[in-house]
C-alpha cells in the first residue's frame, strides 16, 4: 500500500520553505458564527476538545461581540469556560473594551481586535470608519497589553479585494497594517475575506510589508477560499516566509457581514499540502478529518473539504472492504 492509500501524501520538502507552520484553527469561531442555525453551546466545547486532540494548539474560540451583531455566538460565556481548561491557545475576538472586559473575566489571555483595510468593511462590520474603529481599539490593545501581556493579534479584513469597492490598493492595506502594529498588536492577519486574492497579489502585499519594515514574523495570513484559491495563495505567503496559517476544520465558514465570502481554507486541505511538503504542523491528518465528519453530521452537511471528502471516503470504502471480508 503506497502512502496516499494510508492518508497521507508523499512528503517532498521544498528549499526555501519553512520547516514548521503554526495552525491558527478558526472553524469554532470563524465557521460556526456563519451558521444558519446556532449550534448548541455543547457541541461547540465537543468541537474544541476534539479539535485540541487532533494536536492544534491555537484554537479560536468565540467572539466577545455584541450578541445581536453575532447571535451565532451569543454563547461566549458560557462555552469559554467549558473549554479553558484545555491545554490549548483559546484566542477569542473583542471589537471593544465591554467585549475585553468580557473576555478578561473569564481569563482569557489572547484577544483579537478586527480592523478593515476599507471604509465600507469598516461600517458594515463596526459600525464604525475606519478611523473610529481604530480608535476604539487602541484602549483595547492597551488596556490587554498591560493586563500581564495578553497576546493581541490584529485582524485586517478585506486585504485583497471588498464587495463594495472592489480591488483593494496595497498601499491602503499597508497603512493599516502599520496602525495596528504601532498600537501593540504582537502579530497581524491578512484576511481575504472574500476570497479574491490570487498568489501574485499576495506576493505583492507581502513584499510591500517587507519593504514598510513589517517583520515576516508577526504576519499570519486568513484566506478564504471562494474561488478555489486559498491554497495557491498559503503557498504563495509560505514562500515569503510566512509561518502562521489561518484555517477552518472542514472549511466551516464566512463572514455574516461580507455576503459574498463562503468558508475558509479548510485545515484538513493545509495539513495534507504542509505534509506533502515535509512541514510539520504536529496535527494529525486522521484524526482531524474525523472531527471534522462529526461536526457535519451535526451541521446536516457534508463538508466542502476535498481532503475531507477524499479521506472520509476512503475509510467508509475501506470499512465497507473489511465488512464484505468478514460476510465471506
Ligand atoms: P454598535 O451598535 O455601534 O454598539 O456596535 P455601541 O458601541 O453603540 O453600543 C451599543 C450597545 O451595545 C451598548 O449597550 C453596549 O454596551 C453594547 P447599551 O448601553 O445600549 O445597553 N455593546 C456590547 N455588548 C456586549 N458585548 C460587546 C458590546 N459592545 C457594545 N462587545 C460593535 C458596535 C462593535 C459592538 C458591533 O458592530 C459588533 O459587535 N460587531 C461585531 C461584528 C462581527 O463580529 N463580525 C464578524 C467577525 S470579523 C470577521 O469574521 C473577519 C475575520 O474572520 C477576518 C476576515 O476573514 O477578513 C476576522
Ligand atoms: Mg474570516
Amino acid at each position: 500500500m503506497n502512502a496516499a492509500e494510508l492518508g497521507l501524501p508523499m512528503a517532498v520538502p521544498e528549499k526555501g520553505l519553512p520547516s514548521r507552520v503554526r495552525i491558527h484553527e478558526v472553524g469554532a469561531r470563524d465557521g460556526l458564527q456563519n451558521e444558519k442555525a446556532t449550534v448548541p453551546a455543547e457541541v461547540k466545547a465537543e468541537f474544541i476538545r476534539r479539535l485540541a486532540g487532533t494536536g492544534l494548539t491555537t484554537i479560536e474560540a468565540t467572539s466577545f461581540v455584541h450578541p445581536k451583531w453575532v447571535p451565532q455566538l451569543a454563547d461566549a460565556e458560557q462555552l469559554f469556560p467549558a473549554v479553558a481548561d484545555l491545554p490549548v491557545e483559546l484566542p477569542v475576538l473583542v471589537p471593544n473594551e465591554r467585549g475585553l472586559d468580557r473576555a478578561l473575566a473569564l481569563g482569557a489571555r489572547r484577544v483579537a481586535v478586527f480592523a478593515s483595510a476599507t471604509e465600507s468593511f469598516a461600517k458594515a462590520n463596526l459600525n464604525r470608519t475606519l478611523d473610529e474603529a481604530l480608535a476604539m481599539f487602541e484602549p483595547v490593545v492597551a488596556r490587554a497589553k498591560d493586563a500581564d501581556g495578553v497576546h493581541v493579534r490584529g485582524y485586517l479584513s478585506m486585504c485583497f479585494g471588498d464587495p463594495w469597492e472592489g480591488a483593494v490598493p496595497v498601499p491602503q492595506v499597508v497603512k493599516v497594517c502599520r496602525a495596528l502594529l504601532d498600537m501593540g498588536c504582537d502579530e497581524l492577519s491578512l484576511g481575504d475575506t472574500i476570497g479574491v486574492a490570487t498568489p501574485g497579489h499576495v506576493s505583492a502585499l507581502l513584499t510591500a510589508l517587507t519593504e514598510a519594515g513589517v517583520p515576516v514574523s508577526t504576519l499570519g495570513v486568513h484566506f478564504h477560499d471562494t474561488y478555489g484559491q486559498a491554497l495557491s495563495n498559503t503557498y504563495a505567503a509560505l514562500r515569503h516566509g510566512v509561518t502562521t496559517v489561518d484555517a477552518s476544520a472542514g472549511g466551516l465558514g464566512g463572514c455574516p457581514y461580507a455576503k459574498s465570502a463562503t468558508g475558509n481554507l479548510a485545515t484538513e486541505d493545509l495539513v495534507w499540502m504542509l505534509r506533502g511538503l515535509g512541514i510539520d504542523t504536529g496535527v494529525d491528518l486522521g484524526s482531524l478529518v474525523a472531527t471534522s465528519v462529526w461536526m457535519a453530521a451535526h451541521l446536516g452537511r457534508p463538508s466542502p473539504s476535498r481532503t475531507v471528502r477524499a479521506l472520509a471516503h476512503q475509510d467508509s470504502a475501506a470499512d465497507s472492504h473489511a465488512d464484505s471480508h468478514k460476510e465471506q
